[in-house]
């Protein structure tokens, strides 16, 4: 069995010290085999809220992958946002992110930020072909059987969230993985949590989104996700200090074409150790 926590825009700068408090504490009492971070670590990548995301972050006995989100990207300084926009985020992940050995299963990441945009809004997400072939090729290079979890910051199509990521290029993203053998997309972004299986032309593909622990909460409270991998099953149990249910914290319209979770999952492949991921390229 793997137990992963799957938290995501915690905003240092604002975020939710309560809340924070408590996840740390069940990662000391539970500790889980890793916890994935899809991103949104700080509010305005200030160089203070990075470190303020790197003290806490550290203080997990456990080990942790990172991702990076719209927010972690330079806002004040633009000439540093177009020269080297993941320079300070490259920074604090190389002191955070520790070697993952799960059984027969990788954390693999997709980038699905941009330091600019045609369109007005660069909050939103979008999959380039080269951040997308980083990643099919991550995936290529496991060991045969082994499973991914892919990990990136924007949801690759609408979840039916409040929040929406609009991500260019995450359909074909979705479709590509989904003639991998990728177990589940998780993400960050939309602040309210999600689980659904989406259609894609290669087959479906199962989706899971984290909440926030910042306050900057959209319909549900500060939250993160338990995902347990036993047996052939997926399973994702929200978890939040109200203890809402987690029916009651997931979307209830599941996009058209959109699938709720199956209980019983695919079997999980073969007990094997993997090799290190490549870091993105940014
Ligand atoms: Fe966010
Ligand atoms: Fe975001």
């Amino acid at each position: 069995m793997i137990r992963l926590f799957h938290i995501s825009d915690i905003h240092f700068g604002l975020e939710d010290r309560r809340a924070l408090d408590w996840v740390a504490q069940c990662i000391a009492r539970e500790k889980p085999d890793a916890v994935a971070i899809t991103g949104d670590l700080t509010m305005r990548a200030r160089h203070r809220e990075f470190t303020a995301a790197c003290h806490w972050i550290k203080s997990l006995d456990v080990a942790v992958t990172v991702e990076v989100g719209n927010h972690d990207l330079p806002y004040f300084n633009l000439v540093e946002r177009f020269v080297d926009p993941y320079r300070r985020f490259r920074s604090i992940e190389a002191l955070l992110e520790r070697e993952i050995d799960l059984p027969g299963l990788a954390i693999v990441p997709l980038k699905t930020t941009a330091r600019a945009q045609w369109r007005l809004n660069w909050s939103k997400g979008a999959v380039g072909m080269a951040a997308l072939n980083h990643t099919l090729r991550a995936i290529d290079a496991l060991p045969s059987g082994t499973r991914a979890v892919v990990a990136c910051h924007h949801p690759l199509v609408e979840a039916g969230t409040r929040g929406k990521a609009l991500t260019r290029g995450g359909s074909r993203a979705l479709a590509a993985l989904a003639s991998r053998n990728v177990c589940a997309v998780i993400s960050g972004h939309v602040h309210d949590p999600f689980h659904l299986i989406h259609p894609t032309p290669n087959g479906p593909v199962r989706m899971i989104g984290a909440g926030t622990l910042s306050q900057r909460v959209r319909s549900t409270p500060p939250s993160f996700n338990e995902l347990t991998l036993a047996g052939g099953e997926i399973t994702v149990r929200v978890r939040n200090l109200e203890h809402v249910s987690t029916r009651d914290m997931q979307i209830e319209d599941v996009p058209e074409n959109a699938l709720p979770p199956r209980t019983e999952g695919e079997p999980v492949a073969p007990v094997r150790a993997v090799p290190t991921i490549d870091p993105p390229v940014y």
